[in-house]
């Protein structure tokens, strides 16, 4: 069974054009939709559900990479909510591949620690099985310290249910008297997402051809340089990915002026400072109250 980090060895040039692009500017955070994966198993002749075991292989690649060039945040897309709506048979497995997948991370420990990768999961996790929600906890925490990279996996995520799950913390806050209404301006409500305090990333990839943004990271997007690439996701070569940093890099200096310049996330207030605190310290008790819940 794969590990989540890979340790194949790279060809020769490939790391040659690794370390050649490694002396451009390289994005803080990369955001990848990974699709294709059942476009892959028929291609193949396999069952869907190893279409997906072979994208998580390619995840455990894409990671590599990633950690190699310097990349300190990656984002991936692993299950949407509006993919709850396949067939039974899909979602389950989708739901099994997924345990596997956590039990192997927390067996992983030393090696997460090693990389300095923290995992954290972003999604409405209401809509989870208990057991899964608490093995996702379970990951969070354990990998809580880990400060080198970050690994979000977006699991039963979509945008606009986090804007909403976002509004719903600061009207809260406005209900409560911790706020008031001038608090509730744009970098406020950046840090009331899922990915609280994280940079945006400066790529989203996506791959298998589709040029749409499937209600992923809409808000954190608005200034991303978008790649689309016609290649499967469990086809997705060192080489696609050199690419797609390359043709980043010829736009960096834009796209960092627009993050840097002119999207300010500083927040004004202490009051708003406070309120964030707050919402930061309740994600980890809500964790913490997860893991030890019964079933
Ligand atoms: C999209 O391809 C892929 C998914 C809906 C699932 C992605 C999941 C993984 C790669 C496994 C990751 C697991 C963990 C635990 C991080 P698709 O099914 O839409 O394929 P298609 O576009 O060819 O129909
Ligand atoms: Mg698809």
């Amino acid at each position: 069974m794969s590990s989540w980090i890979s340790d194949s060895t790279l060809p020769w040039h490939s790391i040659l054009m690794l370390r050649i692009l490694k002396c451009g500017r390289i994005p803080k955070h990369i955001a990848f939709i990974m699709d294709g994966n059942r476009r892959f198993a028929q291609k193949s002749n396999i069952e869907k559900i190893e279409g997906h075991s072979k994208g998580f292989d390619k995840l455990s690649e894409v990671l590599q990479w990633c950690l190699e060039i310097g990349v300190e945040e990656v984002t991936v897309y692993a299950f949407s909510i509006e993919n709850f709506k396949r067939s039974k048979e899909e979602v389950d497995g989708l739901m099994d591949l997924t345990r596997e997948k956590f039990n192997r991370l927390l067996e992983e420990k030393e090696k997460m620690k090693k990389h300095g990768l923290r995992v954290r999961v972003i999604g409405n996790k209401s809509l989870l099985s208990n057991d899964l929600a608490k093995l996702a906890a379970e990951a969070e925490l354990m990998t809580r310290d880990n400060n080198q990279s970050l690994l979000n996996v977006a699991f039963s995520y979509t945008s606009q249910d986090e804007i909403a799950n976002a509004c719903n913390i600061a009207v809260q806050g406005l209900i409560d008297g911790r706020l008031e209404n001038d608090d509730i301006d744009v970098p406020f409500m950046s840090k009331c997402l899922y990915t609280q305090d994280s940079p945006f990333p400066e790529i989203i990839i996506r791959t298998s051809g589709e040029t749409r943004l499937s209600d992923f990271l809409l808000w954190q997007g608005c200034a991303s340089y978008l790649h689309f690439t016609g290649v499967l996701w469990p086809e997705l070569t060192v080489t696609d990915f050199l690419w797609a940093i390359f043709k980043y890099q010829r736009v960096a200096e834009e796209i960092d002026v627009l993050q840097k310049k002119l999207l300010s996330r500083d927040l004004t207030s202490p009051r708003q400072e406070k309120f964030i605190e707050n919402v930061e310290a309740e994600r980890w008790s809500t964790l913490e109250r997860t893991l030890a819940a019964g079933d």
